[in-house]
């Protein structure tokens, strides 16, 4: 599976979302999470997000191995998404700001 990982955090660009062609993407206040058990491995999404935020299981930073949990926990409770919607104003200034996951909202 591909996994969201921190910097998504409060940066939430949403573009990955449109590539994606079994629409596995859940969202968050502030944060996106992919269905481990509905992610088919096509890599498309990886490219598209602007802060680098996606990795595939297998290249996940250790310091992120959480992510792998939180995207399937979260994914059972949040709403799908599949269109593209507008970052948050200061998406620019969240991207490589370390820490992130205390600011996540649930
Ligand atoms: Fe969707 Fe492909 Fe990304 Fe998995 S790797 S979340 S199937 S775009
Ligand atoms: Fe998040 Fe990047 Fe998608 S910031 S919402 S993983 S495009």
């Amino acid at each position: 599976t591909f996994v969201v990982g921190e910097n998504c955090i409060k940066c939430k660009h949403t573009d990955c979302v449109e590539v994606c062609p079994v629409d596995c993407f859940y969202e968050g206040p502030n944060f996106l999470v992919i269905h481990p058990d509905e992610c088919i491995d096509c890599a498309l999404c990886e490219p598209e997000c602007p802060v680098d935020a996606i990795f595939s299981e297998d290249e996940l930073p250790s310091d992120q191995e959480a992510f792998l949990e939180l995207n399937a926990e979260l994914a059972e409770v949040w709403p799908n998404i599949t269109e593209k919607k507008e970052a948050p104003a200061d998406a620019e200034e969240w991207d490589g700001v370390e820490g992130k996951l205390q600011y996540l909202e649930r």
